[in-house]
């Protein structure tokens, strides 16, 4: 059974479908073992409560640096003896010294199918605004590896979502969660999981 341990900021509908996959059978061989917040008042907090799974805060503004941030983070994700980190909405560049700590053990959710609007300063409603405004027909979301390259590591699942006339950021965020983000996450984090996933440099190979 794999430690999970889930870095949250916003809204957490993507912490809420691993938990619900974790309960429903999905993701069978992990556990979800704390969910760690960089915003106190992150409604996320509340969605880990109701299922009884620990929390921590760790104030991003407290911080004097994001090396010093990144040392708390570590810390915390070491003392939950994580298996596997997953960045659900986590708002936060963390130093290379974390990725550094857990190669290849750190997963994140994307907005945008990777390599497009990616990379700094690309994240949650920013991405959809981008999208719109370079007028492409086709966008999705990724989940991949973290590195120490901002949305740069190895590819896990990919998903496409079509973009429709009139799509608005919101109209086209929410479109890309529930058609994409919230079923290739826990996808991923089942073959995790399940020993699955192998990575051969900046790709991977997903095992039947
Ligand atoms: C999601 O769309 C996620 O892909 C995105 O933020 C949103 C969080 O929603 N993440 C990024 O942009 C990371 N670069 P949630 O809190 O409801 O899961």
């Amino acid at each position: 059974m794999k430690n999970i341990v889930v870095l949250v900021s916003g809204g957490g509908t993507n912490l809420q479908v691993l938990i619900d996959a974790v309960e429903s059978g999905e993701i069978k061989n992990g556990v979800i073992k704390c969910v760690i917040s960089s915003k106190p008042d992150a409604y996320a907090l509340e969605r880990a409560k109701k299922h009884g799974i620990k929390t921590r805060v760790l104030v991003r503004k407290e911080y004097p640096d994001s090396v010093e941030y990144s040392r708390d983070i570590l810390k915390a994700i070491q003392e939950e003896q994580a298996d596997l980190v997953v960045y659900a909405g986590f708002m936060t560049i963390l130093d290379e010294l974390v990725c550094k700590a857990m190669p290849n053990k750190m997963i994140n959710i994307h907005p945008a199918l990777i390599p497009s609007f990616c990379g700094k300063g690309y994240y949650g409603l920013h991405v959809h605004e981008e999208a719109l405004k370079r007028g492409v027909k086709v966008t999705g979301a990724t989940v991949h590896f973290v590195t120490e390259v901002c949305d740069g590591g190895p590819i896990i699942i990919q998903k496409a979502v079509e973009v429709k006339n009139g799509d608005t950021p919101e109209i086209l965020q929410r479109r890309v969660m529930e058609q994409a983000e919230w079923k290739i996450l826990p996808q991923a984090v089942a073959l995790f999981c399940d020993d699955k996933i192998v990575v051969h440099g900046d790709t991977t190979e997903i095992l039947n």
